[in-house]
């Protein structure tokens, strides 16, 4: 007899048992997995735990602010935010290669968590939001042939350089029993029902161009319409990942009596179970002729939009 309210209580005294008196430390990214682990660290130890978020100035609109207000105002979490913008767009400054993006963020984030850990005084413990997949990705790649083709980035290393042992309360789960967890724990459904955002953020959804303020504002844009428009329609849950891609091509264009002369912006939606494989959905031509319109118009920059009907494989689901 298999409930997640007794799931909830049994994680609950296996946290306590683990850290008892201890401190814990949790970053937050904004995505399901790691606001379910602290929202159950919380409930377990309260405020023995510290959470950190770091704003690495490639989120999408409003996602910091959603933490905040969520995790600090609602549940009463000590919360640290660092804006570190600045920091992560210098660091980026003219560079295309996706994997050295990837690299250049995920250190400037290890860096930064670090920082942060050490001006609250350090813990004794990480919590993570590992889950079952992740557990058995890492067994069976640990040693074995290279055969990632994206570079993960997460806070690897830093466990043992701080000396801190590490808190997995989701280990055994699936993504849709995290998610029912994190109902239980009564986080808001635009939180526990969210897509998957990667890492790295909007920075590898400006494909072979580097990353500006600039382009950052047109993703951000685009990217709440095409998500507006999503959701007006009922379709939000139906997909697994829905996202804008700004290409690093120009193309003409009319408006009034003028010429344009702006970026094409791709668009993106498939559905998956694990993100493994990835079928493109297929939303109807009214859809997508309506996303398209809106984008025009309201975004400056773009005047051309296109729909990526690639599946993965052999596309992966993002662009770099
Ligand atoms: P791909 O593009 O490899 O993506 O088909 C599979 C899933 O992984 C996400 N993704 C990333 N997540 N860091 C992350 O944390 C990354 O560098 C990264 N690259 C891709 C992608 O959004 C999809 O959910």
């Amino acid at each position: 007899d298999w409930t997640m309210a007794a799931f909830k209580d049994q994680a609950i005294a296996r946290i306590r048992a683990q850290v008892g008196g201890g401190r814990v430390l949790c970053g937050l990214s904004g995505g399901v997995d790691s606001a379910v682990a602290a929202a159950l660290v919380h409930e377990a130890i309260g405020d023995q735990l510290v959470c950190v978020y770091v704003d690495h100035g490639l989120m999408r609109q409003g996602e910091t602010e959603q933490v905040e207000s969520v995790f600090r105002d609602r549940f009463n979490i000590q919360l640290v935010v660092r804006h570190a913008d600045d920091l992560f767009l210098d660091a980026l400054e003219g560079e295309t290669d996706p994997e050295v993006k990837r690299k250049t963020i995920g250190k400037l984030f290890i860096d930064v968590f670090e920082e942060e850990a050490k001006k609250i005084g350090g813990a004794d413990f990480l919590a993570q939001g590992t889950l079952y997949p992740d557990v058995i990705e890492s067994v069976s790649f640990a040693g074995g042939p290279s055969v990632t083709i994206k570079s993960h980035h997460n806070v690897g290393g830093l466990p043992e350089r701080m000396n801190m042992k590490l808190v997995e309360p989701l280990r055994e789960l699936f993504k849709d029993e995290v998610r029912d967890l994190g109902r239980e724990l009564g986080l808001p459904e635009s939180m526990v029902g969210r897509h998957p955002f990667p890492g790295p953020g909007l920075a590898i959804r400006l494909p072979d161009q580097p990353v500006t303020r600039e382009k950052l504002a047109i993703l951000r844009k685009a990217d709440v319409i095409y998500l507006e428009e999503i959701a007006n329609a009922g379709l939000y849950d139906a997909i697994w990942q829905a996202f804008a891609v700004l290409l690093p091509v120009r193309s003409v264009g009319v408006m009034g009596d003028g010429r344009t002369h702006d970026y094409v912006l791709a668009l993106r939606a498939v559905t998956a179970t694990d993100g493994m494989t990835a079928d493109y959905f297929p939303f109807d031509h009214a859809f997508l002729g309506r996303v398209a319109n809106r984008i025009i118009n309201e975004v400056k920059g773009v005047n051309r939009v296109v729909y990526d009907v690639t599946s993965k494989p052999p596309g992966t689901i993002e662009w770099e």
